[in-house]
């Protein structure tokens, strides 16, 4: 049996965690370090591991695992969810508020108005505080159990401090434009069909059977209303947002109350274009009696409330031509069609192309060259072809086909048995060397600023790089070889490959380009393994065994690591000092926090400003000469006064070899057997 000090200290864990996940997940304003963070969390997961019997299921490590229950069990609503009427303009938002007028018999009436939130409404049902169940609206009376899913959603609480002893809370389950974007990304180049909207990516996420796949899907949470609720002591629609806020949930802050309908359609038209700028996709404006006295008065019919109406905005749509359909190539040799557009403006920019994602895709809308077709953009960026605008067909469209060789090499072109994507089966094909290094340079890979597709193709055309690593051996004069590369451009450039080096194990694997394997889930193998070394070293159960990591990707990344190629490559980018173990973005608890070091000598592997953007990224200071701050001095051959000062002070001497293993570099572990110079 755990003893008394056990059940207590894991309580305490969980009340810290809680409160530190509120103030990273829901406010954005964490107050410790993901270092400190993760320090409390594991050791909360060792003692409900040393001793399972304390287990709660409100523990926060209780948010992935669960069984999603009996495929979506069918619940009754103790409160029906109803939804709700439309209006579409400034005069039908004034007979509302007559409407709402008549029946209370009063003027005074006051209104909120709230952003409604493209996503899908949930039921939260709290007992004693205790998340137990979250429920899918289904048709309003009868809805579906995600428990198990709506636990990951990191901005839900699992156990809710001074609650009533029931409670229900409803809002909206939503994913953010970025997460919608990256998802569909992968999505084409794993050969699956995209979702057309972030409400359908939503929906898609929580309606999956293995929550660890929903875990990986960033879903977020907004919480507007409650269900049926005892002892909760809340008069109005404001104080009610203000509550749940209490409660920690997420809230919209965009909320405001108005004392007059035309109060309200300012609000509404304020929205019409900010909108657009939000992380996450609404579709108008929820417009709300705040008084529930008044809401009460007014009751509602079998369907919708008469207190309420959610004014929406138009969706922005263009017409215009698909000129070609095109065929171009993705960083895992996935050949994608897209379609050139006629330019047309939509929704404040040019779109002259949409993508097609893939054959399957444009056979289901029977998207065709010439074709007149509506477009749309999903999560406010992304062109996407909603129909075919049919009756203007001449009859001389014709249907797409894939191309059967390469556009870039010629080579074979297949389709990989099971998936919707055509590849080009030669690994050397130009084409995959090129996307795969512009993917490796790229923002959410390694970051190389400068380093873009045209550079890129330069870098090819001259023969100077071959695969990523080659990246890091650039010289600037070489450099200057490139057209329109003078030597500034081409020192940034060399400076910013440099710094590139210490992005760290996640970005690095994700820049590998390993097929399905995403940013997040690079991140997850990162916690998980911490070196390259591990993750390598690590066999396919051992890989699907992480939280949000399936087959798919555990056997994707362990073939990578299986292909001589590859592991000839990470030596490479091994020899050429990129960091390939985890960095932790704080600098606390990396590899020289805290640390002041002092660079003396020469280093073979690299230079000394190099060392140096390594070890402020690892969260140490530089500085260029030995004072009495100094915490560290690496020295490498023919170190002269320096390291003497540095001797004289007692001052910890790292050999170069020693440098590199502190910061997670190669193992250059010395093997000639040579005694350290200290
Ligand atoms: S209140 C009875 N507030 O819009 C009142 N709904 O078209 C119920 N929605 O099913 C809803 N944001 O999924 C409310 N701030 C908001 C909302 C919102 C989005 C959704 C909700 C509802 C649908 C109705």
């Amino acid at each position: 049996m755990a003893s008394e000090d056990i059940i207590e200290r894991a309580e305490a864990l969980r009340k810290e965690i809680r409160r530190h996940s509120y103030l990273y997940y829901v406010l954005d304003r964490p107050e410790i370090t993901d270092f400190e963070f993760d320090k409390m969390y594991r050791e909360l997961v060792t003692l409900e591991a040393e001793h399972p019997e304390i287990v709660t299921p409100d523990s926060p490590t209780q948010r992935v695992g669960g069984k999603a229950s009996d495929d979506f069990r069918k619940v009754r609503f103790r409160k029906p969810m109803l939804s709700l009427t439309n209006v579409f303009n400034a005069e039908e938002l004034r007979e509302f508020d007559r409407r709402v007028k008549a029946s209370l018999g009063t003027d005074e009436v006051e209104y909120i108005t709230e952003l409604k939130i493209d996503g899908l409404s949930m039921n939260l049902v709290y007992e004693d505080g205790r998340l137990v169940q979250g429920l899918t609206r289904g048709d309003g009376r009868v809805g579906e159990d995600v428990t198990a899913n709506v636990k990951t959603i990191r901005t839900i609480p699992l156990y809710i401090e001074n609650a009533p002893p029931y409670m229900e809370i409803r809002g909206e389950v939503y994913m953010p434009r970025k997460s919608f974007a990256r998802l569909n990304e992968e999505r084409d180049e794993a050969g699956l069909m995209p979702f057309a909207n972030c409400r359908n990516a939503a929906a898609g996420s929580l309606r999956q059977l293995d929550p660890h796949v929903t875990a990986a899907r960033n879903l977020d949470f907004f919480a507007y209303a409650i269900g049926e609720t005892e002892g909760l002591d809340v008069h109005t629609q404001e104080e009610l947002l203000r509550q749940l806020a209490a409660f920690h949930f997420r809230v919209n802050p965009n909320y405001r109350k108005w004392d007059s309908i035309e109060g309200v359609i300012e609000g509404v038209g304020e929205w019409a274009e900010k909108r657009r700028t939000l992380e996450y996709d609404t579709d108008g404006m929820v417009v709300k009696v705040n008084d529930f006295r008044q809401q009460d008065a007014l009751g509602a019919t079998v369907k919708d409330p008469k207190w309420a109406t959610a004014y929406k905005y138009p969706p922005e749509e263009a017409v215009t031509q698909v000129e070609h359909i095109i065929v171009t190539m993705g960083r895992t040799g996935v050949l994608t069609p897209s379609a050139d557009l006629a330019p047309v403006r939509l929704a404040g920019t040019t779109v002259k192309r949409a993508t097609l994602h893939n054959l399957d895709f444009i056979r289901e809308k029977d998207i065709r060259e010439g074709d007149w077709v509506r477009i749309y953009k999903a999560g406010e960026i992304i062109p996407e072809v909603a129909a075919v605008l049919k009756e203007k067909r001449t009859g001389k469209e014709p249907e797409f086909q894939m191309p059967e060789t390469c556009p870039v090499c010629g080579g074979k072109v297949e389709r990989v048995e099971g998936e919707a994507a055509y590849r080009c089966m030669n690994p050397r094909c130009g084409g995959v060397v090129r996307e795969k290094l512009i993917h490796f340079a790229s923002r959410d890979a390694m970051d190389i600023e400068g380093l873009g597709p045209s550079v890129v193709d330069s870098l090819l055309a001259c023969g100077l790089v071959k695969d990523p690593a080659d990246f890091y051996t650039l010289d600037a004069g070489e450099l200057q070889q490139l057209e329109r590369m003078g030597e500034k451009r081409a020192a940034n450039l060399v400076a910013a490959a440099a710094d590139s080096r210490g992005r760290g194990l996640a970005k690095l694997l994700f820049a590998l380009g390993i097929r399905f394997l995403g940013a997040k889930g690079a991140e997850l193998l990162t916690e998980k393994y911490h070196t390259i070394e591990a993750v390598m070293a690590a066999d396919e159960a051992s890989l699907q065994e992480t939280d949000g990591i399936g087959k798919v990707i555990a056997q994707s990344v362990y073939a990578y690591f299986h292909d001589e190629r590859n592991l000839e490559l990470v030596r490479k980018l091994q020899q050429a000092g990129v960091v390939t173990a985890e960095v932790k973005e704080t600098a606390e608890g990396a590899a020289f926090a805290g640390e002041r070091a002092v660079l003396t000598g020469k280093l073979a592997s690299m230079g000394r400003r190099e060392a140096g953007e390594i070890i402020r990224r690892l969260g140490g200071e530089v500085q260029s000469s030995v004072t009495k701050t100094t915490t560290l001095v690496i020295a490498g051959t023919d170190a002269g006064s320096k390291l003497e000062k540095a001797r004289a002070q007692g001052v910890t001497i790292l050999t170069e070899d020693e440098f590199l293993r502190r910061a997670g570099l190669a193992p250059a572990a010395s093997e000639s057997g040579e005694p350290s110079l200290f």
